[in-house]
């Protein structure tokens, strides 16, 4: 069930549907946690109702301020690069910017051009900002205008797992998007954590209370406590868990 509390709008004018568990006395702002807010939009391929094509799946939905600027080039060549990556954890990317459907469209070209790789993920025109004030991707103190760089990845049932705020002029790693996106996975299936500048393969924590019988069974490894609150369990052969 949905309420509406303070009637934001999409760009196509239509009220935006909040969960009922968004009410506050001041205005929403996600949060992890926060089951993401339905919506219709324009993109480069053709218009996207997002729970109907993003339910299911994971989801990486970026702002950038604006089409043809050298930073967000460079941000969404890098996604295209690393596209078969994304499809791997079976992960759907949604770009946001102001910048009209044929603004986008004509960019993807020259991105196409430079990197090699077609742009084959969806890029909304957010009309006139209004989803970008919605997520709180405007920070008027670092840009009157434009949205910052902000990222959220979302888990199959549409919840905020991670959100990530970068300023204009700093480009976002892929790399550590796809990192975030597999801890997540990881911490999902094996209600592991992950630990410090962890990658791939790389030790991962474990519960202390866990019985090292059924650490075995579900690592194939046997774990290793480093510190009374710290216990360490190998995520793959290729690497050890340090002495
Ligand atoms: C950029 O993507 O390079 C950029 C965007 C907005 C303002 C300045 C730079």
């Amino acid at each position: 069930m949905t309420f509406q509390f303070f009637a934001p709008r999409g760009t196509d004018g239509a009220l935006l549907r909040v969960p009922q568990s968004f009410r506050r006395s001041v205005k929403w702002l996600p949060q992890i946690g926060d089951i993401f807010p339905d919506f219709t939009i324009e993109t480069t391929l053709g218009p996207l109702n997002f729970r109907n094509w993003a339910e299911g799946s994971w989801v990486y939905l970026f702002s950038h301020p604006a089409a043809h600027t050298p930073v967000c080039t460079t941000e969404v060549g890098s996604i295209a690069m690393h596209w078969p990556d994304f499809e791997g954890l079976g992960a759907k990317v949604l770009g946001f910017t102001s910048s009209s459907v044929d603004e986008q469209l004509e960019w993807h070209g020259d991105i196409q051009r430079l990197y090699g790789v077609p742009v084959c993920f969806p890029t909304a025109n957010d009309l006139g900002g209004a989803m970008a004030k919605f997520l709180g991707m405007r920070h008027e103190k670092e840009h009157k205008s434009w949205p910052i760089r902000k990222s959220f990845v979302l888990d199959p049932e549409m919840k905020i797992r991670a959100i990530f705020e970068y300023p204009i002029y700093i480009g976002r790693s892929t790399a550590e998007t796809l990192r975030v996106i597999k801890a997540l996975q990881l911490v999902n299936q094996t209600g592991a954590a992950t630990p410090a500048d962890w990658t791939e393969f790389d030790p991962i924590i474990i519960d202390i209370g866990e019985r090292e019988l059924e650490v075995v069974r579900k690592f194939g490894a046997v774990s290793r406590q480093l510190l009374p609150y710290l216990r360490l369990v190998r995520g793959d052969k290729r690497h050890e868990i340090p002495s």
